[in-house]
């Protein structure tokens, strides 16, 4: 009689390990779909500027847009995140999630007759597509600003 009370009481606790088992595992599985797709943006945010988007600045944009230019050309520079978004002489270069307004598009596209960019050669339809996909995308870009110490300020 005790060991089949006995017995009774294992088979129903294994039963509810199970049960919690398989809650738990259902619960992982929930929070890993929820987050994915949160987790999968920001891995792949950083990578496009830094693939797509900073070499083409690089290459064909530092000579007159950064600290490297011996004079910053429109006072635009390219170098730093808050350079694209304040822009140059013509107000924002970069409009985050609007490429209509971007000026620097425009300019790339050789939409602005007095603003065709880079000045040498219309960079490729690829890498345009590229500029405009990141724009569309809120123009994420992982350079960080630099904040202002104590130091930099003189009494
Ligand atoms: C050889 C020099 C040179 C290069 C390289 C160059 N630019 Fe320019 N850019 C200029 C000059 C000069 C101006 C200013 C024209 C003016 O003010 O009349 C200008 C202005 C601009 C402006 C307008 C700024 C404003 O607000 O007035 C944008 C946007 C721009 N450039 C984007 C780019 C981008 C993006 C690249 C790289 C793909 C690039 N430029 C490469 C010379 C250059």
């Amino acid at each position: 009689m005790t060991k089949k009370i006995t017995q009774d009481a294992q088979r129903l606790l294994s039963h509810a390990r199970d049960k919690t088992q398989r809650l738990v595992g259902k619960i992982f599985l929930l929070l890993a779909l929820l987050l994915f797709p949160c987790w999968s943006n920001a891995a792949e945010d950083a990578p496009f500027f830094t693939k797509k988007i900073l070499p083409v600045l690089v290459q064909h944009c530092y000579e007159c847009h950064s600290a490297e230019a011996d004079e910053v050309r429109g006072n635009l520079r390219v170098d730093t995140r808050q350079g694209l978004r304040s822009g140059g002489d013509n107000g924002p270069a970069v409009v985050p999630g609007e490429p209509e307004e971007s000026f620097l598009l425009s300019a790339i596209k050789y939409q602005e007759d007095d603003y065709q960019m880079p000045p040498n050669g219309k960079l490729s339809d690829e890498i345009i597509a590229a500029f405009e996909k990141w724009i569309k995308a809120g123009a994420p870009d992982p350079r960080k600003p630099k904040a202002a110490k104590r130091s930099d300020v003189t009494p």
